[in-house]
């Protein structure tokens, strides 16, 4: 994709970025000058992405990384310091979901959902605000969705995980504004992806779902990367807080 804001020697990490909008995320930081971070479970993923960045002459590394497991959070970002000297950037956006109603949601359903959307980003985000403490600069982007804003059928834990997401987003901003660390959110509309591939592979769904959409489609993962590299950028120096909804105006209705 075309760079649209210069991030030349910046650090980024980037998670489940071996595929659909992480991935996506990790070409466009890549495109835009910085080094990234790769981390997800599936190794050959992110080693794939890892080594097209390479090939297009940038620098990335592969960490495979379990995000429910302390211990592989801790390492991630220690790995990045190690790798490439520096945090700069973070984005947190590994997440899961389960389509089911309350009533049939199972307890463990919901803490996984919960431990990967929030815990997990707050873990990342205190590791790696510690190297972004000692800089005076750091910038975290929390990947969201809608679905933090509007209930959706059968995706109440995802929905309840997004929203805590979007708060934890305001409270880091808060709490860590004084460290020089700026932390955003971006919340997409559906997009097509493995994640809502239920969604827009089945054509009678899609044409029900695009039809309340006012562009009328749905989003490319790239179409999501824009807002997160602004964030990311000095262009942005003046937020913190804030969510940029990236929907079609999924939200207007
Ligand atoms: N697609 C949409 O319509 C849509 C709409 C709004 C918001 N979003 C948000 O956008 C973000 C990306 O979604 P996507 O559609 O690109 O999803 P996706 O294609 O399913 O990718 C999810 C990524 O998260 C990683 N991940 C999941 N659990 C993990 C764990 N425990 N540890 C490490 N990595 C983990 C996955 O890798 P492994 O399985 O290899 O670990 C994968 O790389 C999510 O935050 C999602 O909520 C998506």
């Amino acid at each position: 994709m075309t760079a649209t804001f210069d991030l030349t020697g910046k650090v980024a990490i980037v998670t489940g970025a071996g595929r659909g909008i992480g991935r996506a995320v990790a070409m466009g930081l890549a495109a835009s000058g910085a080094s990234v971070v790769l981390a997800a479970r599936t190794a050959e993923q992110i080693q794939a992405a890892a080594d097209e960045i390479q090939a297009g002459g940038g620098k990335a590394l592969a960490v495979p990384t379990d995000l429910t497991d302390t211990a592989q959070i801790e390492r991630l970002a220690a790995e990045t310091v190690s790798a490439f000297g520096r945090i700069d950037i973070l984005v947190n956006n590994a997440a899961r979901s389960f389509l089911r109603g309350l009533m049939d949601l199972r307890e463990d359903g919901w803490d996984k959902v919960f431990n990967t959307n929030v815990k997990a980003a707050w873990l990342l985000s205190r590791a790696a605000a510690r190297t972004m403490m000692e800089q005076k600069s750091g910038r975290i982007i929390n990947i969201t969705t809608v679905g933090a804003e509007k209930a959706e059928l059968g995706m109440a834990a995802y929905g309840c995980s997004k929203a805590a997401l979007k708060m934890l987003t305001r409270c880091m901003a808060r709490e860590w504004a004084i460290f020089g660390i700026q932390v955003n959110a971006v919340g997409p509309g559906l997009t097509r992806t493995e994640f809502s591939q239920p969604i827009w592979s089945n054509p009678d769904i899609a044409k029900l779902v695009t039809a309340h959409l006012p562009l009328g489609r749905i989003a490319e993962p790239e179409e999501i990367v824009p807002a997160v590299l602004f964030l990311a950028s000095d262009a942005a120096s003046y937020m913190t807080g804030e969510t940029i909804y990236v929907d079609g105006g999924a939200l207007t209705t």
